[in-house]
């Protein structure tokens, strides 16, 4: 089968196209014939492995697991013999990030994995971008504990996290202050924002507006700068760890002070998550947002793109 792998971490240089043997799955696993992947900034995150952190997952000196793709949408091929939830011919779509996978023409998954059923009338390019960016938002909203009826500001509102969280905090009856770039402002209406504030043209960090939760989904802003804006309670959480970790040290700090604090929730992958995106997707509430597609041989662009931090939503890979 064909497939892009990388055998050192580095630039997108590291990707290479080739030909691998097709996985037989084991009793307790699916094998999966792939038709969209994406490249998204977890994928760009291990290759780069520019937080060393990272490689205590995917291999401390070279990658264990050289096919990357942590989102999926394909047909079950072919099923084990102790796998019963998923039969073969079912339409598929999940996320992983512990073996990846997804920039193959085949992948193997669990029945146990982050992965559901892709529904009626949704299709499998829509549903590969389903599950990165919204399982980030999902868990972040839930771990602030954000209420119906109160609101919250997202700034980055139009990468794969933000674009999901802007969808999602709306779900759940949240007002919604959403910040991006001029070229993005109808974008960012039609996702169902309340106000939008162009950052080219004001800075957020101004406003005399008070929110239960600043969601920084693309981490470009800090603490201390958003302190004013929370209400007493209030959250903070950021997509990144912050000059020199502080926004992991500091949500230790707040668990201890509480008032308005910093949290940095761990990131789960959890098969009721997939379970639940799904349903959002079926009922119109979430709709994944979709920049460009390239065909798998082109992949290197692709982490290219999706490296320059520049990208709308989610970038696909058609894999056939
Ligand atoms: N290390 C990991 O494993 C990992 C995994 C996932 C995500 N993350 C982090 O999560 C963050 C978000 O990732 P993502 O995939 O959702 O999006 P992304 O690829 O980082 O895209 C960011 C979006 O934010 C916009 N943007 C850029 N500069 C901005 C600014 N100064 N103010 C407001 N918006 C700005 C960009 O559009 P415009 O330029 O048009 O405004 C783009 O649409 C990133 O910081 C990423 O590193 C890390």
């Amino acid at each position: 089968m064909k497939a892009a792998i990388y055998k050192k971490y580095g630039s997108p240089d590291v990707v290479q196209i080739t030909e691998l043997s097709k996985p037989v799955p084991a009793d307790d696993e699916i094998l999966i014939r792939m038709y969209f992947s994406t490249v998204n900034r977890t994928d760009t995150g291990f290759r780069s492995a520019e937080y060393f952190i990272s490689r205590f997952w995917s291999g401390l000196f070279v990658p264990k697991y050289q096919v990357l793709g942590c989102e999926f949408a394909g047909i079950v091929e072919s099923t084990g013999s102790n796998s019963s939830s998923f039969k073969v011919g079912d339409a598929v779509f999940g996320f992983n990030d512990q073996r990846f996978g997804g920039h193959a023409e085949y992948m193997l998954a669990k029945e146990t994995d982050a992965m559901a059923k892709i529904p009626e009338g949704i299709s499998l390019e829509t549903a590969a971008a389903i599950a990165e960016g919204a399982h980030y938002a999902l868990g972040n909203i839930r771990a602030s504990g954000i209420q119906k009826g109160q609101t919250a500001l997202v700034y980055g509102a139009t990468g794969a996290i933000g674009s999901a969280a802007v969808q999602l905090l709306k779900y759940f009856g949240v007002r919604v202050v959403a910040v991006g770039n001029t070229k993005n402002i109808e974008l960012i209406r039609n996702m169902g924002a309340d106000v939008v504030i162009d950052y080219q043209k004001e800075d957020f960090t101004q406003w005399k507006e008070k929110y239960h939760l600043v969601f920084d989904a693309v981490g470009k802003s800090y603490f201390g700068a958003c302190r004013p804006l929370l209400e007493n309670n209030g959250v903070y959480i950021s997509t990144e760890l912050g000059k020199n970790g502080e926004n992991v040290w500091r949500a230790v700090w707040g668990k201890i002070t509480g008032g308005k604090r910093i949290l940095f929730p761990i990131p789960e992958s959890k098969k009721s998550d997939m379970e639940f995106l799904a349903a959002r997707v079926a009922d119109g509430s979430f709709s994944p947002v979709i920049d460009k597609t390239y065909v798998l041989d082109d992949i290197k662009e692709a982490h290219q793109y999706v490296g320059s931090g520049q990208k709308t939503g989610n970038v696909l890979i058609k894999i056939r």
